[in-house]
């Protein structure tokens, strides 16, 4: 059976799914986009990732082409007509087709916005074996736009760093930006020390996680103690443990970081206990 995808209103098989050349995120990655993760055949922090993808539009002057509940429910059809049980729902936004190339951006009148949402199937994704041996990170320079806040399709360079942590051996990369990590290519960092979680404070330098928001909400709950601030490689490579969150990876533990093992080179009690209860209680709450 072939994937249904969404594409401006319709549900298509894969194969009739398609976008004009002339569309603004095809020719200038002017596009925002979302990834919401599906567990048991439901949607995880669904809200939220729609209040980002509200707000990156907002930012960027896009029209919105739905409405919340509209999404909503192209994501459950999504999720239904391709019988997924635990995967990833993927949407993009772009400003659409405006029928030719000008840096000028269209007139939101004429010109109304792609809506493109595809599902990933990821059967047993909540227990990726990844999890219980952690991820190797290195660290490359950040050369990305100031606007990383925004949830754009510009994802050249994150990609470039996934290729240099795979060329290094490593799972990921941490990107640096004047001697502090701002995060992952496509996840959000932590270090624990001492029991404290470290993390770098929301700003235009990072992604507003969905996950972040949720893990640091159960982590205060938890009585555990949180730092939102700026940590260096350095501090990172003598943490007692590390983690990333994001909607595909959730909690994922950290055990290497640009080649130094840290504690006993193991997921760590903290970043273990936070995946468990991440995964509990957004499971609690999925739609
Ligand atoms: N990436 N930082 C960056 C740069 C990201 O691309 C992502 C998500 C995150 C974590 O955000 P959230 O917890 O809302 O998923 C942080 C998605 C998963 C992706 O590009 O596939």
């Amino acid at each position: 059976m072939s994937r249904i995808v969404y594409v401006n209103g319709e549900y298509l098989p894969e194969e009739q799914a398609v976008v004009s050349v002339f569309d603004r995120g095809f020719l200038m990655a002017d596009g925002v986009y979302e990834v919401t993760s599906v567990l048991g055949g439901k949607l995880i922090d669904f809200a939220g990732h729609c209040a980002r993808l509200n707000r990156s539009l907002g930012e960027l002057d896009m029209a919105r082409p739905c409405s919340d509940e509209e999404l909503l429910a192209i994501h459950r059809e999504l999720v239904a007509r391709n019988g997924i049980v635990d995967g990833l729902v993927y949407l993009q936004v772009t400003r659409g087709n405006p029928g030719d190339r000008d840096f000028v951006f269209p007139d939101p009148d004429e010109t109304k916005p792609t809506l493109v949402l595809f599902t990933q199937s990821k059967p047993g994704l909540a227990e990726s074996p990844a999890a219980k041996t952690g991820w190797k990170v290195i660290s490359i320079d950040d050369i990305r736009w100031g606007r990383r806040d925004i949830k754009t399709t510009q994802l050249l360079y994150p990609s470039m760093g996934k290729m240099m942590a795979k060329k290094a051996g490593a799972d990921d990369a941490w990107l640096i930006e004047d001697g502090f990590v701002t995060e992952g290519t496509s996840n959000n960092a932590y270090i624990v020390k001492g029991g404290r979680i470290i993390t770098r404070a929301l700003s235009n330098d990072i992604l507003h996680g969905i996950t972040r928001a949720a893990v640091l909400r159960f982590a205060s709950e938890a009585q555990m103690q949180v730092e939102e601030r700026s940590f260096t490689i350095d501090e990172a490579k003598t943490a007692d443990e590390a983690f990333v969150t994001s909607a595909s990876a959730f909690v994922m533990p950290v055990v290497e970081v640009d080649g130094a093992a840290l504690g006993d080179g193991r997921p760590g009690p903290v970043a273990t206990r936070l995946r468990e209860i991440y995964l509990e209680e957004s499971l609690k709450a999925a739609v």
